[in-house]
């Protein structure tokens, strides 16, 4: 008696024991059944999300050249305002790199005299720090965006100019 007493274990009764036994068995099993829940029912892809078209959504390019009807094309370009916040304004907003500062009426009234036309061939052709198109592409959409930005800065600037109609649907070759 004194030597089972010795090396005692929390196991006293046959019903502890078959407990035990159980609970051996079956926790592993609870394991091994959610560890294969977990990988069975992992996050399914959706299929639509597979389709061609919106694979291609998803990995288009940042910018893209839209052709067409300029009801369509030019309605989508963006406004002079667009795209004085997305790439002007990284210059035009604060004044970087010496560039003529959008409300700064006394930095621009010298460029306003030019009108329009030559603030365009100015910034088409780039100055100093200033890229061509100020970053745009080559493009008559680009090209028009240009223009509608120079617009929108001249106008918040003391200018007074008009945006430049869109030009009639592109001739077809
Ligand atoms: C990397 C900086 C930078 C970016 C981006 C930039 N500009 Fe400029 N821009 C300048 C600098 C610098 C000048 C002044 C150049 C000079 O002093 O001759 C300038 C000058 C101009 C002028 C005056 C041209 C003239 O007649 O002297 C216009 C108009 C202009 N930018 C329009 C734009 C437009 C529109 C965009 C966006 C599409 C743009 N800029 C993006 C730096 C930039």
């Amino acid at each position: 008696m004194s030597e089972q007493a010795s090396h005692s274990s929390f196991i006293k009764t046959p019903k502890q024991l078959i407990t035990v036994v159980l609970l051996a068995f079956v926790v592993p099993i609870i394991g091994i059944v959610m560890l294969v829940q977990l990988v069975v029912n992992r996050p399914r892809v959706d299929a639509a999300a597979m389709s061609p078209d919106a694979v291609a959504e998803r990995i288009q390019p940042v910018g893209k050249v839209e052709f067409g009807e300029p009801g369509g094309a030019a309605a989508a370009a963006r406004s002079g305002e667009e795209v004085v916040k997305a790439v002007c304004g990284a210059c035009h907003q604060t004044g970087a790199a010496g560039a003529p500062k959008i409300g700064d009426k006394a930095a621009w009234a010298p460029l306003l005299k030019g009108g329009l036309e030559r603030l365009s061939a100015n910034a088409t052709k780039g100055q100093k720090a200033m890229p061509p198109r100020g970053g745009l592409e080559n493009t008559p959409e680009a090209q028009a965006e240009l223009a509608r930005a120079i617009v929108f800065m001249a106008n918040q600037s003391g200018g007074s100019l008009k945006e430049p109609a869109p030009k009639p649907a592109a001739k077809k070759k």
